[in-house]
Formats: structure tokens, sequence, C-alpha cells
């Protein structure tokens, strides 16, 4: 019997505003350079997977027609709805991919719920927090753009379009704090004031060491 493949997860997390969807377009264009879904030299032959939470699923169509509107939906019903989603990301994509050996670089995971929602909710972020850590499959690698409110809020007028609601000041400031909160210490934190390319860099930095640690662990 072949002995079953494990890939790696890998979860970016990250204020509105610090650049979370530039650093993943930019990590994508240098793993798919032999195209999408190709094995990948960088990974060591691996191939990439890019997931996202909202999901492009049922149930995270419906949570960013919810983001788009100004007011909160309480705060009890949202943390369920994100608990959907991601159970279904899980299931149909994370677990697969990772069966099959990939890389997996998912923008958002429930680090986001216990900082988002936590930071509004009764339960605290750490209260969110634990609701997910005991059934939520751990990231392999955790990696955190770390933005300051200036540069987040530049970037979000440069964007232009609409706000989701969770652009608003006071609420940015109350949701970086929760992050503070529930980050694990061996995050991997990187200056989102750095280029986007230094970043990837990082980023497949670390990805590569966590890739030979599995295997001279799986040879020893
Ligand atoms: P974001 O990654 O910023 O999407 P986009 O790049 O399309 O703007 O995520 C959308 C919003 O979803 C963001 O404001 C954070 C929110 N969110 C939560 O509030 N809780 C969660 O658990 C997740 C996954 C996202």
């Amino acid at each position: 019997m072949h002995e079953q493949k494990k890939g790696l997860f890998c979860v970016i997390e990250g204020m509105d505003g610090s650049g979370k969807s530039t650093l993943l377009a930019t990590l994508r264009s240098v793993v798919e350079q032999g195209g999408e879904g190709a094995p990948c030299a960088v990974l060591g032959g691996r191939r990439a997977v890019f997931l996202a939470e909202p999901t492009r699923l049922p149930t995270g169509i419906e949570l960013r027609r919810r983001l788009s509107q100004t007011e909160l939906p309480p705060t009890e019903e949202w943390i369920e709805m994100f608990r959907a989603d991601r159970q279904a990301n899980l299931d149909m994509f994370v677990l697969p991919a990772l069966r099959r050996g990939d890389v997996i670089f998912q923008d958002r995971y429930y680090y986001s719920t216990a900082a988002y929602q936590g930071a509004f909710s009764d339960l605290g972020p750490g209260g969110v927090l634990a609701l997910f850590d005991s059934w939520c499959l751990v990231p392999d690698l955790l990696v955190y753009l770390d933005v300051d409110s200036e540069t987040a809020f530049l970037r979000m007028a440069d964007r232009g379009g609409n706000r989701e609601v969770f652009e608003e000041r006071d609420r940015w400031l109350r949701i970086r704090d929760a992050y503070e909160e529930v980050l694990p210490a061996h995050t991997l934190r990187l200056s989102a004031l750095w280029p986007p390319s230094a970043l990837a860099d990082e980023v497949l930095a670390a990805v590569g060491h966590c890739l030979s640690r599995e295997t001279s662990g799986s040879e020893a």
C-alpha cells in the first residue's frame, strides 16, 4: 500500500488593508509559473492550491452578501454562518488537497472569526477561538500580515468602491486588538510595509522550511 501523502496547510491572515490579496496574487504568480495546478519546483514538485474564506460555495456567497450591508448581523448568527462555510471548505477542498500532497495557501481561517466576530461577541476573541480550535484542522504554517491603521486606511481609500462593514475605523481597531489576543506565539508575522515580492519570498521560504521538516520527519 502506498504511504498516504501529506500536504501542507499554510494560512494567511491579516486586517482589511494589509495587502493580503496582493500578497496572495504575488504568491500565485510565482508558484503557478508552470500553469495553474502544475507541479511547482519552488514547492518541491508539489501543486499549489489557493483557497479563501468566505468560500465561493453558497455558504460563502451568502456571507459576502451580508458583508456588503451596513448593519452587522447578530454576532452569534454570523459565527454559525462562518462555521458552516469553514466546515464545507475543509471537507470539500482542504482535506482532499492535503491527501493529494498539495500545498494549500488559505486566505483567512478561524483566526479571522476569532478576531472579527470575537471583537463584538460576549465570548470575546479567546472564546470564539476556542469554539474553532476544538475541531478545526490546525495550520502547519500561520502567517499574519501586520499593518498599522494609517497604512491600511490609505490602501482601502485607494482601492475605492463600497466599504465592507469592518472597514470603519473603530471597528477596524477593535478587530486588530482581537487578532493580537488570539494569534499563537509561533505565528510568522510579516510587516505589510514590505514589497509584495519580498513578502512572497518570506512565505515561500517558510513553506520550504516546513516541507523539508516534513520530509526529514517522515524519513526518520
Ligand atoms: P477578505 O479576505 O478581506 O476578502 P476580500 O479580499 O474579498 O475583501 O474577507 C472579507 C471579509 O470577511 C473581511 O472583512 C473579514 C470578513 N471575515 C470575517 O468577518 N470572519 C471570518 O471568519 C472570515 C473568514 C472573514
